[in-house]
C-alpha cells in the first residue's frame, strides 16, 4: 500500500496492474468505439462522471452530442467502475474520496499510425505567453503548484514503439521547483512548452536559482534523462497490458508514442 504512494511521490507516476478485469476491458473497448466518429484520431468522448450529475439537467448540454439511453447506461457502467475493490482502494490511498473524487471520465482512440500521439511535454506547460499574468488571463499571475492526477487506463496492450505512454521519472519535481521560483519572483517567467525548453532553461538561466530548491543530483538526473528521452523513449516507456492503469502527476514530462502496430484505446478518470 505504501509503495504505491511512495512510488508516485518519488517518480511522478505509478503503474497499477490489473485495475480492471478482462470482461470490464471488453466493455470499455466497446463503449469507446461506439461513440467514436472514426473520422479523426484522438477524438475525445466525455461521459457523465457521477450519478448525481445524471439528475441535474444543467449537465446535459455538454453531453448532448452523444446523448441516448445507451450513453446513459454506459456512463453508469463507467461511474460504477469506481466502486470495484481495486479502484476504490487506489482512490482511498490517494485521498480521493467523496462525491467529487472523480470529476471527469473520458476516452479516446488513437488510430494505428507512425506519428507520435504527443511530443514530450508537461500538461501544465507555461504556454507561449511572455508573462504568467497574461497566460492566466490577467489574474495575479501566480501559478498553481497543485499536483493534479489522472488515472490513465489502458484498454489495449501497449509496448515499446507501439502506443506506450512514457514518463520522465522525477521530472515533476523540476517543474514544481520552477513554478515556486517564478511565484516567488526569483526567476523570470519564460515560455516552457516542451521538454527541450525546460532542459535549456535548467541548464542556463534557471541553473543557479534551481540549486536552492533541488539537489545537484536531482538536476543532473533530469538533464541526463531529458536529453536521452529526446533521442529515444526506450528507457522511459511504461509497458502495460489491457486493464492496467498509470497514475501520473501531469506536471512531469510525458509522451504518447505512436501506436505503430495497433489502435490504442485510453480511458481517463480525472481526480
Ligand atoms: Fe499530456
Amino acid at each position: 500500500m505504501q509503495d504505491i504512494i511512495k512510488n508516485y511521490e518519488d517518480n511522478g507516476f505509478v503503474i497499477i496492474k490489473n485495475l480492471f478485469t478482462k470482461e470490464d476491458v471488453n466493455r470499455f473497448a466497446k463503449i469507446a468505439r461506439s461513440y467514436d466518429s472514426k473520422t479523426t484520431t484522438n477524438e475525445n468522448i466525455t461521459y457523465f462522471s457521477a450519478l448525481i450529475r445524471l439528475l441535474d439537467p444543467r449537465h446535459y448540454k455538454q453531453h448532448s452530442k452523444w446523448l441516448s439511453p445507451n450513453y446513459i447506461k454506459d456512463s453508469i457502467f463507467l461511474i460504477n467502475r469506481k466502486n470495484t475493490d481495486p479502484f476504490k482502494s487506489i482512490l482511498k490511498q490517494f485521498g480521493f474520496t467523496g462525491l467529487n473524487a472523480i470529476n471527469r471520465i473520458d476516452s479516446y482512440i488513437s488510430y494505428k499510425s507512425d506519428e507520435d500521439i504527443t511530443e514530450w511535454h508537461s500538461d501544465q506547460a507555461f504556454g507561449g505567453a511572455t508573462h504568467p499574468a497574461e497566460f492566466f488571463g490577467g489574474t495575479s499571475g501566480t501559478m498553481s503548484v497543485t499536483n493534479l492526477n489522472k488515472v490513465f487506463v489502458h484498454i489495449t496492450k501497449v509496448n515499446y514503439q507501439n502506443g506506450c505512454f512514457s514518463y520522465l521519472p522525477k521530472s515533476q519535481k523540476i517543474n514544481l521547483a520552477v513554478r515556486s521560483l517564478i511565484n516567488e519572483g526569483l526567476i523570470k517567467y519564460k515560455p516552457i512548452l516542451l521538454l527541450e525548453d525546460m532542459i535549456r532553461l535548467v541548464e542556463n538561466e534557471y541553473s543557479d536559482a534551481l540549486k536552492t530548491k533541488c539537489s545537484e543530483d536531482e538536476i543532473n538526473f533530469f538533464l541526463r534523462n531529458g536529453k536521452e528521452a529526446l533521442s529515444s523513449d526506450k528507457n522511459f516507456v511504461l509497458e502495460c497490458e489491457p486493464g492496467d492503469a498509470v497514475i501520473f502527476n501531469d506536471l512531469g514530462f510525458h509522451k504518447g508514442t505512436a501506436p505503430a502496430k495497433s489502435d490504442r484505446i485510453i480511458f481517463r478518470y480525472w481526480c
